[in-house]
């Protein structure tokens, strides 16, 4: 179904030259009748998040996209209309960093699971991780996953296929992969469950790994991480004080953060060597944060991430005391957090992404004793637009900044930047409606997670997703998930200049 680019059912696809991005809003626009009124559904708030700041007004629908958006104060003709009154607008999330676990682990979540999850949390893009089984390291293996997902998903979705083969980068690209991933560590086993087929140590493979995604101008999303000093704290942590969750949280960031900062270092080195576009993953600490800006300031094709556990939940030890292995991924400690929120707000960080990682109960209860055995993933599609929420109204970052990092800066590295990520004329209608007094405890009951359990239980939240738009559907209305397996599609990139933007 999607043997190359050409095939692809998106109008994305026909966007090949790297500066394609506003000439695409054009092709956009150019299909659409420019009268106004008769809308499909027309969506009035006193505050939509644009590109060019808050704005009341009518956002108008057709066919899907956005036409414009109307300032009259008169209601415009629309079959239907959504008023929002005071409740902000923003773009739907696009999500570029999620683990569904389908094909393999659909236990633990499969694509209809996880984007049900993802509509009830304001996401209505999610690109996924290669760590499937069988992993997605060959073009017949990515073709036969979107094929899956799209059978199954209730929002748009692309792929972020292994980039583990080196000699398959280039089939994988014209298959219709996103980017490419890779961790920097041995395959499957330990806190790394599941990633078999998607892992490397030799410096040599990944140098070429590097050099093979740069061919195809996509992003490399790296997960930095030297093993062998991962080692070395993990045998010292063992002998001084046994396998435990705490053990394995300090072990993670033994040396100051060395494992994470050597392979953040590696990694920008190689493309400083080679000029591939690098998405570095999971910055969280100090270090890591100022290698990043350097790079950055001095024009380098590399953008960062940074997760909601660092920023809200693995922050604080005492979640780590309370919830155990099932707060665990890594810890951060305050001063690394506060090194993060800083990044976030400076612009070091481009990206938040949720890393949703679920994993069984059973898995995850060993990590009470031995945490070195059990998987280091926590759940967060849903629950990380509520987060950011409520640091808005604690005064913690502004709406348009979390729009920035959830929603436009995802458009841009994903090669959306027009077409999803900002309510702007042609665009496609993915919209998110937020009550910002909405008071919330988290709790793994109420959401739509297959694992059954959430690294967010028990947390306060105030502001919440309330209606969610997925191409001028409503696919969530108050916590109601409404839409047709197989509804989500299947987007594509349009190769934009990251690094010249
Ligand atoms: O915490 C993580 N969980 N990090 C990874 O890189 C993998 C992920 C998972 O698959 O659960
Ligand atoms: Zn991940």
């Amino acid at each position: 179904m999607w043997s190359d680019r050409s095939s692809q059912p998106t109008k994305l696809s026909e966007c090949s030259n790297g500066l394609g991005l506003r000439k695409n809003t054009h092709r956009y626009l150019r299909g659409l009748p420019l009268v106004t009124g008769n809308y499909d559904l027309v969506v009035s708030s006193s505050t939509i998040v644009t590109p060019n700041g808050r704005r009341s007004g009518q956002i108008g629908v057709r066919q899907g996209r956005i036409v414009t958006i109307h300032d009259d104060k008169d209601p415009v003709k629309a079959s239907r209309r959504i008023e929002a009154g005071d409740r902000p607008v923003i773009p739907g999330v696009i999500d570029t960093h999620v683990h569904f676990r389908d094909p393999g682990f659909t236990h633990k979540e499969d694509f209809e699971s996880g984007t049900r999850a993802a509509a009830a949390g304001g996401v209505t893009t999610v690109f996924d991780m290669p760590n499937v089984m069988p992993p997605t390291t060959n073009a017949a293996a990515l073709r036969s996953h979107l094929e899956n997902a799209a059978a199954k998903a209730v929002v748009d979705f692309g792929h972020n296929a292994s980039a583990a083969e080196p000699d398959n980068i280039a089939e994988l690209a014209a298959a219709g992969a996103t980017a490419f991933k890779i961790w920097m560590m041995p395959g499957a086993g330990g806190s790394m469950k599941d990633t078999g087929g998607t892992s490397v140590t030799d410096r040599a493979v990944l140098y070429r790994i590097f050099e093979e995604v740069h061919r195809t101008g996509l992003p490399l999303y790296v997960h930095p991480h030297d093993h062998e000093l991962y080692n070395l704290f993990a045998n010292r942590e063992k002998q001084r004080s046994g396998r435990d969750f705490r053990a394995y949280a300090r072990a993670v960031r033994g040396g100051d953060s060395v494992i994470l900062n050597t392979g953040v270092a590696v990694a920008l080195e190689m493309q400083r060597s080679v000029g591939t576009r690098l998405h570095v993953l999971h910055v969280a600490s100090r270090e890591s944060a100022r290698l990043v800006r350097a790079a950055k300031d001095l024009g380098r094709a590399v953008t960062a991430e940074a997760n909601p556990y660092a920023l809200f939940v693995t922050n604080d030890w005492s979640n780590i005391e309370r919830l155990g292995p099932y707060a665990l991924n890594v810890w951060t400690p305050e001063r690394d957090a506060e090194a993060l929120w800083a990044a976030l707000d400076d612009g070091t960080i481009d990206v938040v992404a949720s890393d949703h990682g679920p994993h069984t109960s059973e898995e995850k209860e060993v990590g009470w004793t031995d945490m070195f055995s059990a998987p280091a993933g926590t759940p967060f599609v849903e629950h990380y637009l509520r987060l950011f929420l409520t640091a808005v109204n604690a005064g913690r970052i502004t709406l348009e900044r979390v729009v920035e990092l959830c929603c436009t800066n995802p458009a841009k590295l994903t090669g959306l930047e027009g077409r999803k990520g900002s309510i702007a004329p042609g665009a496609d209608a993915d919209l998110v409606v937020l009550d910002m007094d909405h008071e919330e405890v988290l709790a793994a009951a109420n959401s739509h997670y297959r694992c059954g359990w959430a690294s967010t239980e028990g947390m306060r939240t105030v502001g919440a997703p309330v209606i969610t738009i997925r191409r001028g559907e409503v696919i969530m209305r108050d916590g109601k998930v409404d839409a047709e397996a197989g509804s989500g599609r299947l987007v594509t990139p349009c190769r934009g200049p990251w690094s010249e933007r």
